[in-house]
């Protein structure tokens, strides 16, 4: 039977696990064994193993416990097999059925007094059942001895009450470095009580847990006084596990560290004082994170009979329970679903337009949660958050950067808006015909190049999506920081589309926007921050370009302003209904400059009918993602890991599939750390390449390579794994499949998967045998096409001139064009004709530029490789000809491509705007201007030509 050894695991959670069943299995065979006096050495040798793996474990989780496992250790060193085998099966069906966390499980021990029944004990004196009720764990930071440990336990079973709302148990740790190793291995901590009586340094070996642990005190406390060891732990433990409530417990002056302390904590209590109070306070911490105010008053107010006058028949069911013919629907949803549709904005429901109940206080609450200062809820996706986002932060004229193949969503926000649009081109893997991520460099390139145009001021908004559809993860921390180096009031909306579960793992977690607003806001205010800006801003003064390319810059804490907005998908990575969406806003300036606009623009794409099912998932999505989002992306990642591994291992996938690693994904000048699959080689490895690269790898999305097999990944996903299997997934390209795991993602789904892949591997492996010679050189060539590189991905090729402004000589100014001009222009029959491929190449060889009138999305891969104005390329051509996919958005295959008829250009050229500051000239923000945030490089700046006010004063206006 197999050892388990935890560095084939990337999360404590699946490691115990495993050895746990390991361990009841090796025990009942030593236990036979006994019965049947068989050689007992290789399974005495097999358990000890297996103790000694879980040793350095046990003791950071409340069950079994140390208590329980030291004794569980003697009766196997004692030679008691049997009664082992018994107390360790006892102890596995705890831990696998969680029956642990209901309170009554009795001790796992024969004759143990029944430490661990207390509940049960509590039900049987009050005559009756205790309710379920959700369970955590609170660690106890101080040094005990094992006796006053299990006296602290039951005195915490004797706090308990039949009404609590919820069951914990404690584990206690005796110094910090082993309490930040808890929070970080055991998700059941849900709070943290921080005495000040713990040691420095922990005297046991914790070498076994490292693979497991990233987080850890770097200072060392032996150096430090109480308090600030108090504090320092404190922060650690934050760090790790924002989400957990910290207390902490002194015998000296409570008034007196409340004052300095307190800003670090829940509540402080005095340690000789009322167990009942902090016991109270302690679940009132719990239940403020699990309130769930609008969901709460939805249930509410769907029990209460209402006679309902408005526009809503389904309304409690009114229009289903008494038909006739759509009986069945009812049988389907279940009755409750129709008794919560509702549009009440009274009663105790609230208005999702003007707030001011239970929908804000869920709001708030999510706010919290992520990190944010403000959450607004979207029920339309967040393809409409998208489109709030920028309509509130962007008037006709700003510059937006952005990149390119970016969801449609922003294209037409951006329209809508009117921005000045700079396309990003994000690296590309031909290879795989798929994009990578915006390099900080381009963007950085693109913002000097404003700088000396001029434009600087008008530059507004830099949006770019993190994760990539594809698992790319910028560095979001650096992008903000540099970017606010040369344009210290520009905002950043960050599309996490894909990324709301990330901010409940402490590694990805840094490179969300929130977390790293909060970081940038901080570390701008610190003195040392400060300190060191100075003789960074003198060393570089008089740098050009090039110089500012090439070295890390930092911004000026004088001046910068950390205005960051997210859009999330909560309904893609975490617990909501289809659409539910949330926007988090951390901007220093939103009460000031943005809030009227945000409300206007919140008012312009929202319903006047939201859908309340889903802002109730949202508010009960958010309430699991506090209390349990550790763990379930913990999990997640640990089935990711998992299922990469089953491919990547199995000898028969091997030969025609592999998951595409880190190394394959992001190119090696991008990867400081040098790792080609950090989380492969633990979580630390993890941790050094998401602390120092400029790009990562989400390893939960698994890009599959699949070009040995001779099938385009279109016909993989539709024919071989959704029509035969029933295995769904969202995105593919020429040669790869997309698998994304999510927090619902179970061990056995990824069983499922695995099966199934080997399944089509096996068939193809004997299709293969039995080809004829002429079907083999019809697959080899397949796999061939497959596998050698497509043509070229396409670079955004640019605007026609006609689309971009013009400088005071009337020569094209920057790259940014307005594509609304385009778009609106493209709605005119008349301006506009259809061209084949053909065509459009026999009009650039004669040396005219065809225009596109429309969006051109091939999908896959899914993103425009033309936007309206934007000039046809070569590259464009042969990218779109190269591709398998059939379905081409903007392109109708008996008619061609809309472009703009050469009158159309004439005449857009003609009436092409002269640079000029549309809109309000006299905004705030466009005074920041365009210096590295130090006068003398505003000095060398190029003089500004002065904004042509009174210019083309209508951005909306359709030539002709
Ligand atoms: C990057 C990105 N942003 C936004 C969206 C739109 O999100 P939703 O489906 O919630 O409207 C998507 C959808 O796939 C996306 O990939």
């Amino acid at each position: 039977m197999a050892e388990v050894n935890p560095h084939a695991y990337n999360t404590p959670w699946q490691f115990r696990a495993d050895a746990w069943c390991r361990l009841e299995e090796a025990s009942y065979r030593l236990s036979t064994a006994v019965a049947r006096g068989r050689d007992l050495a290789p399974l005495i040798e097999l358990v000890e193993g297996l103790l000694a793996r879980l040793r350095p474990f046990e003791r950071y989780w409340a069950f079994p416990g140390s208590h329980i496992f030291n004794q569980t250790q003697r009766l196997f060193s004692t030679g008691a097999y049997d009664k082992f085998g018994r107390t360790v099966a006892k102890i596995n069906h705890g831990l696998v059925t969680e029956s642990y966390r209901s309170g009554v499980l009795g001790s796992p021990l024969e004759g143990e007094s029944e430490a661990l029944n207390v509940g049960g004990a509590i039900a049987e004196v009050l005559g009756h059942h205790l309710p379920a009720r959700p369970y955590f764990e609170l660690l106890i930071v101080a040094t005990m001895t094992e006796a006053q440990e299990l006296a602290l336990a039951n005195g915490v079973h004797s706090w308990r009450r039949p009404d609590d709302a919820f069951l914990y148990e404690i584990v206690v740790v005796g110094s910090g470095d082993e309490a930040v190793i808890a929070a970080q291995l055991n998700a059941n901590v849900q709070a943290c009580a921080i005495t000040r009586r713990f040691s420095h340094r922990s005297h046991r070996d914790l070498s076994a847990l490292a693979h497991f642990v990233d987080t850890h005190i770097s200072e060392d406390l032996a150096d430090h006084s109480p308090d600030e060891r108090v504090e320092i732990l404190a922060k650690a433990i934050r760090e790790a596990r924002p989400e957990i409530d910290l207390y902490l417990i002194t015998e000296l002056e409570v008034e007196d560290i409340a004052g300095r302390l307190g800003h670090h904590f829940r509540r402080i209590f005095h340690a000789g004082e009322g167990t009942l109070d902090r016991h109270l306070s302690l679940l009132e911490g719990v239940a403020a994170r699990y309130r769930t105010p609008f969901f709460s008053a939805l249930r509410e107010y769907s029990h209460r009979p209402t006679g309902v006058f408005h526009a809503l028949p389904i309304s409690q069911g009114k229009s289903i329970v008494d038909s006739h013919w759509i009986a069945d629907m009812l049988d389907f949803y279940g009755l409750e679903v129709f008794l919560a549709e509702t549009s009440a904005t009274c009663g105790g429901l609230d208005s999702l337009l003007e707030p001011t109940g239970p929908l804000r206080d869920a709001q708030q609450l999510a706010a919290k949660t992520f990190g944010a200062r403000q959450t607004y809820f979207v029920t339309n996706g967040t393809s409409t958050a998208n489109k709030i986002v920028e309509q509130a932060l962007v008037a006709p004229g700003d510059i937006v950067l952005i990149d390119r193949n970016c969801h449609q969503s922003h294209h037409y926000g951006l329209l809508m808006a009117g921005a000045q649009v700079t396309y990003l081109d994000a690296y590309p893997l031909n290879q795989y015909s798929m994009y990578g991520a915006v390099p900080l460099r381009e963007i950085k390139a693109r913002l000097l190049a404003l700088r000396a145009a001029g434009k600087l001021d008008r530059v507004k908004l830099l949006a770019l999506t993190n994760c990539t559809f594809d698992g790319v993860v910028y560095d979001v921390e650096r992008v903000m920081e540099e970017c606010l180096a040369i344009k210290p009031d520009l905002v950043f909306l960050w599309d996490e589309a894909w990324f709301a579960f990330a901010r409940f793992h402490r590694i990805f977690r840094k490179r969300t926007a929130m977390h790293a607003a909060k970081a940038i806001h901080e570390r701008l205010r610190a003195p040392e921050y400060r300190q060191a800006y100075l003789p960074y801003a003198e060393e570089l003064a008089g740098a050009d370009d090039e110089a500012l390319l090439n070295r890390r810059l930092m911004a000026d804490p004088a001046r910068a302003r950390v205005r960051v907005y997210a859009t999330q998908s909560t309904h893609k990575t975490l617990t909501s209904l289809r659409q539910g969406s949330m926007i988090h806003v951390f901007d220093q300036d939103f009460d000031q400059k943005v809030q009227e606009a945000f409300h206007e623009a919140y008012m312009a794409h929202t319903s006047t009918s939201p859908n309340y099912q889903v802002l109730a998932s949202l508010d009960v999505g958010r309430r699991q993602a506090d209390l349990e989002g550790t763990e379930l992306v913990q999990k997640q990642v640990e089935n990711a890991m998992q299922l990469r591994d089953a491919i990547d291992k199995h000898p028969l996938l091997r030969k025609y599939m592999h998951c595409l690693s880190t190394g394959e994904m992001i190119p090696a000048h991008f990867r400081p750390s040098g790792l080609d699959q950090p989380l492969r080689t633990g979580l630390r490895n993890m941790a050094t390449a998401w602390e120092q690269d400029e790009f990562v790898l989400d390893p939960s999305r698994i890009t599959l390579y699949i070009g040995g097999t001779g099938i385009d990944g279109d016909t993989f996903k539709r024919v071989e794994l959704m029509d035969r299997y029933g295995v769904q997934i969202n995105k593919t390209s020429r040669n790869t499949v997309l698998f994304m795991t999510n927090i619902g993602t179970t061990r056995s789904s990824v069983a499922y998967l695995v099966e199934v892949l080997v399944k089509l591997a096996q068939e193809l492996d004997d299709r293969i045998t039995d080809m004829s010679l002429t079907d083999r050189a019809h697959h080899e060539r397949a796999v061939l096409r497959l596998t050698s590189p497509s043509a070229p991905l396409p670079d955004f090729s640019g605007f026609h001139t006609c689309f971009l402004e013009r400088n005071g000589d009337g020569s094209p100014s920057t790259a940014d064009g307005d594509v609304r001009r385009a778009f609106y222009l493209g709605y005119d029959d008349s301006f506009c004709e259809y061209l084949t491929s053909d065509e459009v190449e026999q009009k650039m060889e004669s040396g005219e530029q065809v225009v596109s009138a429309t969006f051109v999305t091939p999908y896959p891969p899914g993103f425009p490789v033309l936007v309206p104005g934007q000039v046809f390329s070569r590259q464009i051509l042969s990218f779109i000809r190269s591709l398998d996919t059939k379905e081409v958005h903007g392109y109708r295959p008996h008619l061609g491509y809309r472009v703009f008829t050469p009158k159309a250009i004439e005449m857009a050229e003609a009436t092409a705007r002269p640079w000029s500051r549309l809109g309000d000239s006299s905004r705030a923000d466009g005074r920041l201007g365009i210096d590295l945030g130090v006068e003398s490089l505003a000095a060398q700046a190029k003089p500004e030509p002065r904004p042509q006010v009174g210019g083309d004063a209508d951005p909306l206006r359709v030539p002709g």
